[in-house]
This record gives structure tokens, C-alpha cells and sequence, in this order.
């Protein structure tokens, strides 16, 4: 696990971490266009960059920020299990991976909040994960990680933490809190100027003889990518993978710069207005600078109204 530290370390891990020295061609930029690949090929740039980021051990490219959680979770869940979560999520209720599960079998408890007794209360014998937003989209609630991790693995069940607010982690640092595994979405501030739709999910280090023996080092990933990415195949695709390794360049300054003005934009604009939906879209329309659209962590500036595009399916009261 690496310690990154902001006023000195951030800008080298996000520049030259993960890049290996490209033997043929020496580009530095690398982009390939092929959709299939001589087995041991070095391997993938942007995966060992978020890799070094996160602080975790194995990262899996998936085909967008929904993904993630949802390529998780259905790593350790089945039919008849059930995983304990939080309304304050991306969605929230309505989360459409929460919609999915339930097609599969798979429970999901939804807690009011994000209180660490309350998840101990929750958890029973079919329960194999909890899930939090580090940084809840959108009321910016912060999850209490090292509680929450403390609960999960006194249970024996992983935390998995939706990061995609932690700017890349660097913000908010799951895995050195103890989680087990992030995702995210690296749509918002990996990319920084929404160009790729796309998503993570992160391993930490995990030690168990048998499992490492079938799965490698890293089990979580090594099972997400050979039974789940295989099943489901939400990968990453390599000009999205380009694209995030530019975006992940510049991380630090944009992150910068956003962690002092657009949070406190957006949050004004998704609940200073939220009662009235009709006055909250005059208000975006007569914006001239923001652009009216659903992201986050954009280097442009931008409105986003979760009423009435990111949650509009929530009921009043969820
Ligand atoms: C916290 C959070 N998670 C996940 C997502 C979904 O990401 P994507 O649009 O990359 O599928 C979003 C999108 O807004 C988000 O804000």
C-alpha cells in the first residue's frame, strides 16, 4: 500500500506510475488499436496507475462507473444472499444495480443512514457485504470507512467503498481506512473533461492459501475478471483507457481547484433549490458559464440537477 502524501506526492504517482517501459515502439502514449491481444502482453497502463493511486493491489477497467459495483458485489453474492447498503447512494434506492440484484435473488438492505450500529443490527448469516459511497452523491455525507470496517470484518464480510467522490483518491482514501475493495466511477475526475464513460474496481491485499492458489495473488479481482468481466463482459475499452490516462495526469490540479469551488456550486444547485423543481431549472437555464448536464468532476463548468435526472426515480420520501 503505497502513502501518498499531496504537497509532495501526488503529481509523480499520477504521472509515471503504472507505465511500463513499452518495448517495441518506446510511445508514450499508449494506444493500440486491436481487439484482441498476444497473451503476455505487458500489462495495462491505466489499471497499474489507479492501481498505485488507490493503493491497492489489482484494478479491473470496466465499461462505466455503474459497473463497478455491480461487477463487486456479484463476485461474493448469489441468489439468497444479500448485501447491507445505504439510501445515501448514487440512485439511492432506486440504484439500478440494487433493481438488478433483485432479478438475481440477491437482497439489498437499505439503511437511512450510514451508522455503523445500525449496519452491525442489519447484517445476518446470508449477509456478504457492506456498501457505502465514500463521499454519498448526492448529499456529500461522509461514511464513517474505519467504523463500518471494523463492523464488516468482524463479520468476516468485506467493505466495498464507491470512491468516485474521493476524486481518485485524492480525497478520501478507502483501502488506508480499511476497505477491502473500491470502485468508482473514473467518468468524473480520472477522466476530467468527459470524454469516456467508464469505472474501476479496486482489490486490496487478501491472503487465503487456497484461494490465492486459484486465483493469484489478488483473489477479489482474480475471480471478478475470470468468472464475472468473462460472463457479463463490461470491459474497459482501450481508447477509454487512453483517454483516462490523460485525464489522470492532471488529476491533482483539477482536484485542486474543484475541492474549493464546485462542490459547494453543485450542492447549492441540487438541494438549496430541491423543493421547488420548476424554480431550480429556471435557475440552471439562466446559468451562462455552467453547462446543464449530469456529471461531475468535469474541468468545464457544469449544473447538475439530481431531482430531476440522476434520482429523478426516487420517491419524495427515499
Ligand atoms: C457516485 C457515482 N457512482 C456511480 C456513477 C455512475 O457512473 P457512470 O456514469 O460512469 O456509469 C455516478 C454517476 O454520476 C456517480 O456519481
Amino acid at each position: 500500500m503505497n502513502t501518498l502524501n499531496n504537497s509532495t506526492g501526488f503529481s509523480p504517482f499520477q504521472l509515471h506510475l503504472g507505465r511500463s517501459q513499452l518495448p517495441t515502439t518506446k510511445a508514450r502514449a499508449p494506444i493500440y488499436v486491436s481487439t484482441s491481444f498476444v497473451f503476455n502482453h505487458s500489462a495495462d497502463v491505466f489499471e497499474n496507475r489507479v492501481a498505485s493511486l488507490e493503493g491497492g493491489v489489482a484494478v479491473i477497467g470496466t465499461s462505466s462507473g455503474q459497473s463497478a459495483p455491480f461487477l463487486a458485489i456479484s463476485t461474493i453474492a448469489s441468489a439468497e444472499d444479500n448485501i447491507v447498503s445505504t439510501s445515501y447512494l448514487y440512485g439511492g434506492v432506486s440504484n439500478s444495480s440494487s433493481v438488478t440484484f433483485k432479478n438475481y435473488g440477491i437482497g439489498v438492505k437499505f439503511l437511512q443512514d450510514d451508522d455503523p450500529v445500525a449496519f452491525e443490527a442489519a447484517i445476518d448469516e446470508k449477509t456478504k457485504a457492506i456498501y457505502v459511497e465514500s463521499i454519498g452523491n448526492p448529499k456529500y455525507n461522509v461514511a464513517p470507512i474505519s467504523d463500518l470496517a471494523q463492523v464488516a470484518h468482524e463479520h468476516g464480510i468485506p467493505l466495498i467503498v464507491g470512491n468516485t467522490f474521493g476524486m481518485g483518491n485524492y480525497l478520501s482514501r478507502p483501502i488506508s481506512l480499511g476497505a477491502d475493495n473500491v470502485v468508482h466511477s473514473t467518468t468524473k475526475w480520472i477522466d476530467g473533461h468527459g470524454t469516456t464513460i467508464a469505472g474501476v474496481v479496486i482489490d486490496s491485499e487478501f491472503h487465503d492459501p487456497v484461494l490465492n492458489e486459484a486465483y493469484g495473488s489478488s483473489v477479489f479481482a482474480g475471480k471478478s475478471r475470470v468468472d464475472l468481466m468473462r460472463d457479463l463482459g463490461p470491459s474497459l475499452n482501450p481508447f477509454g483507457a487512453f483517454l483516462l490516462i490523460q485525464g489522470s495526469e492532471t488529476l491533482s490540479l483539477r482536484a485542486q481547484r474543484h475541492s474549493n469551488n464546485a462542490l459547494a456550486l453543485a450542492t447549492v444547485l441540487s438541494f438549496g433549490v430541491q423543493d421547488a423543481i420548476g424554480v431550480a431549472g429556471q435557475l440552471i437555464d439562466n446559468l451562462h458559464l455552467a453547462s446543464n448536464l449530469t456529471n461531475v468532476g468535469d474541468a468545464k463548468t457544469l449544473s447538475v440537477h439530481p431531482a430531476t435526472t440522476t434520482h429523478q426515480q426516487l420517491m419524495i420520501d427515499e
